[in-house]
């Protein structure tokens, strides 16, 4: 029977009609500032309240930074880690020091544990990875790793534009693929967020807007973005619209 996890992500669920699959691997991708880590913590948390241990692999940022950051948004994830359901483990990037799996895999053997999230596999391929065909490798064997458990990884995304993202390497590596980006309309920005893909799954095709707040994301599965509403619009009134 599959079982259906919930992300701890307003209206994200209804997206995924239900929550994402026990056992899967998704793979979170966008430009910078576009709400991915703050995901993976309430990911995190939303497992921790069920009493599944989680695991939480950092490239690029410190533990503490990223409690704090946790702690400004009210995302309860401090308390998690201090009463130990969830681990956090700081990946060394410094080129002397390549790190290793060895000390993510001891705690998955010791903690039974159900989630494990990777911020970010970008910088987990410029550390283990010179080329796009050893960095293809490496995610194939970092996953085989990870079967079994339900992961949420991280992914840089040089592209805004949703129409113009070209998709890369690891998202045809992973079951599933989750957009965030943010759309311009005039002077101003919206965020918008889309499922690329679940392997096995039915989801929602729409793109839709979400806001960061207090407890993190806030996805709004019945609205559409607003940019993209009045982009349409121009083009069936046919009106030219601007190229920026
Ligand atoms: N306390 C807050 N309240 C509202 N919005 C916030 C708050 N803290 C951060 N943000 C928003 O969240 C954005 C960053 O989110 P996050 O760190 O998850 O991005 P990211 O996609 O992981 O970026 P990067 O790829 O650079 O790591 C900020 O740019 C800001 O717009
Ligand atoms: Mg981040």
């Amino acid at each position: 029977m599959v079982t259906l996890l919930k992300t701890g992500v307003e209206g994200l669920d209804s997206i995924f009609k239900g929550g994402v699959r026990e056992g899967s691997n998704l793979l979170l991708i966008g430009p910078p500032g576009t709400g991915k880590s703050i995901l993976t913590m309430q990911f995190l948390v939303e497992g921790a309240k069920n009493k599944e241990p989680g695991l939480c692999i950092l490239y690029e940022s410190e533990i503490e930074d990223y409690l704090l950051y946790a702690d400004s948004l009210k995302i309860p994830l401090r308390k998690y880690v201090d009463a130990k359901i969830i681990t956090i483990i700081k990946q060394s990037t410094t080129v002397q020091k390549i790190p290793t799996f060895s000390t993510p895999l001891e705690q998955i053997k010791k903690g039974k544990v159900t989630r494990i999230v990777l911020d970010s596999l970008t910088m987990f391929g410029y550390i283990h990875s010179e080329n796009t065909k050893s960095f293809r490798f490496e995610v194939l064997k970092f996953l085989s790793l990870m079967k079994g458990y339900t992961l949420l990884a991280t992914a840089e995304s040089a592209d805004l534009s949703i129409d113009k993202h070209s998709a890369k390497t690891e998202e045809f590596l992973f079951d599933g693929v989750i957009h965030v980006t943010k759309i311009r309309q005039e002077s101003t920005f919206e965020r918008v967020l889309n499922i690329t893909k679940i392997r096995g799954q039915q989801h929602l095709l729409n793109i839709y807007p979400f806001f960061i707040e207090e407890g993190g994301v806030h996805v709004y599965p019945d609205q559409l973005p607003f940019a993209l509403i009045s982009h349409d619009e121009n083009i069936r009134s046919g009106k030219k619209v601007q190229k920026k």
